[in-house]
């Protein structure tokens, strides 16, 4: 993977600007700093590896050279979107959806999404986002779309450190996968659901592709030191319009869980 290669194989996408490197701290900062110069909507930034890379809740996220697909794409919020508030949980499930589908689509991977944005192969964790959102005044002006991909072995971290079961994409298709193909195919998704980010579709889509449909969940506190309070539990019944998770309890109201500093869990499991 190099420059060359990468604006080979995504020509025939209208992305605005692609840069690569070799070696970053983090994508999503660049990312940000590229943003206050003045990138335009639908630029990406690809990293071979990452030596400060960050998951959600002040995560480290590991992206070891050679092993893994680490990028980050920059949204910007159109007036329309601005006007329709609450999207940034759109934006965020966008990412997992278009991740999900191109790992269902062109590699045959039963892949899910566990709410709101990570992508399972077996309920074993293969991709993470982390959509950090720049906002003017009460406004979303820009999205950045990190997004982590294991793609060979070596990209998944020892089990010890792991909070949660990871594969990743070789071992899971058990063959070679062409990090920039991939790449390509999930920024033809990423675009192509953009257009459909305020669309019911959208959400139906997303909801349709949930891990642990109709199972009982769990909702933990995510505390950095593993003690996880839970604090919500229910049967998982699906999405609303604004991106929550509905939870169902006997005959208790229907519980909406908003995006935050929180785990799904499979009850039952850690
Ligand atoms: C998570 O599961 O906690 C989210 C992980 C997000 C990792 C990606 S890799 C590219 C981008 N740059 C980062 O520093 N993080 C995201």
């Amino acid at each position: 993977m190099d420059q060359k290669s990468l604006e080979n194989a995504l020509a025939k996408l209208p992305l605005r600007n692609i840069r690569y490197y070799e070696r970053i701290g983090s994508t999503n900062d660049e990312a940000s700093r590229w943003i206050a110069a003045g990138a335009p909507d639908f630029s990406v930034l690809v990293a071979d590896e990452q030596t400060q890379g960050r998951g959600r809740g002040s995560r480290k996220w590991f992206t070891y050279p050679g092993s893994a697909l680490a990028f980050s794409v920059i949204l910007r919020a159109t007036p329309q979107e601005q006007a329709a508030g609450a999207i940034a949980a759109r934006f965020a499930g966008l990412g997992a959806l278009s991740v999900c589908l191109t790992l269902q689509q062109g590699y045959q991977l039963a892949a899910q999404i566990k709410w709101p944005n990570d992508v399972l192969i077996d309920g074993q964790k293969c991709c993470g986002i982390l959509a950090e959102t720049e906002w003017l005044g009460n406004d979303l002006s820009t999205v950045i779309l990190g997004i982590g991909i294991n793609i060979a072995p070596g990209s998944v971290p020892p089990a010890e450190i792991l909070r949660f079961p990871a594969t990743c994409l070789e071992t899971a298709a058990a063959k070679p996968i062409q990090r920039v193909q991939l790449l390509a195919a999930v920024l033809a998704n990423l675009q192509k659901w953009r257009a459909q980010l305020m669309s019911r579709a959208l959400i139906q889509q997303w909801e349709e592709n949930l891990a642990y449909r109709g199972e009982i969940v769990q909702i933990q506190s995510a505390q950095p030191e593993g003690h996880n309070p839970v604090l919500a539990e229910g049967r998982l019944i699906g999405l609303d319009s604004l991106g929550r998770l509905k939870l169902a309890s006997g005959a208790a109201p229907i519980r909406y869980i908003e995006q935050g500093e929180i785990h799904l869990r499979k009850k039952g499991r850690n």
